[in-house]
């Protein structure tokens, strides 16, 4: 029999109370993952832990991760329950999708915001924690509305193509650093 992927893993999913996070959460549960599923329903995500089989695998936490330190105190909750983190999989989106003419500087910033910052915040924040022990994963979601550009969409593509930047040189920050070199550091 082949061994689960992710036994012993510590995996933080944000927006899984429900959606593609959701599955990520299901799929990593049956892949042996302890899992926090982070999202800004509480109750929501409370309620995706005890289907996922409660405490023993799965706890809900409350996280908006536009807030860095919301996103600390879930990675802390996380280390908590299970131990320090491992798989980080930044997943919460919104949408507000309108044409350019009807787009307000709210629904621009709100997108913005959840995707861009959010996925930053749990880059550089579960990147610390990784670094302090040995290594992990840390998964962004983008889409293709960020590659080829969709109409009604100049916030969420925006947002999801500054996601695909941000991996690129996050990785190549970490790569650098795990080579010890001094000509750079993600620090
Ligand atoms: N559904 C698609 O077809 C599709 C395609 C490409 C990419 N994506 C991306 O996949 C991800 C998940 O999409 P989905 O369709 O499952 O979305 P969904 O709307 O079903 O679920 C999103 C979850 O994120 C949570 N959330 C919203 N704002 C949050 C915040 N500030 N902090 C924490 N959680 C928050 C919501 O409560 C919800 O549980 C998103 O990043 C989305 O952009 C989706």
């Amino acid at each position: 029999m082949t061994k689960p992927l992710l036994e012993g893993k510590t995996a933080v999913i944000t927006g899984a109370a429900q959606g593609i996070g959701y599955s990520i959460a299901e799929q990593f549960v049956a892949e042996g993952a302890r899992v926090v599923i982070a999202d800004v329903n509480l109750e929501a995500a409370q309620a995706a832990a005890e289907k996922l089989g409660g405490s023993a695998v799965a706890i809900g936490s409350q996280c908006d991760v536009t807030s860095a330190d919301a996103v600390q105190a879930t990675l802390d909750a996380a280390a908590a329950a299970f131990g320090p983190v491992n798989v980080m999989v930044n997943n919460a989106g919104i949408t507000r999708d309108a044409t350019m003419r009807k787009m307000t500087e709210e629904m621009f910033d709100q997108v913005i915001n959840v995707h861009l910052k959010g996925t930053w915040n749990g880059t550089r924040l579960a990147g610390a924690v990784m670094r302090e022990n040995g290594g992990g994963t840390i998964v962004n979601m983008s889409s293709l509305s960020g590659k080829i550009g969709l109409a009604g969409q100049t916030n969420y593509s925006a947002a999801k193509a500054g996601i695909v930047g941000l991996s690129k040189a996050a990785a190549k920050g970490s790569r650098t650093w795990a080579c010890g070199s001094t000509r750079s550091s993600p620090d």
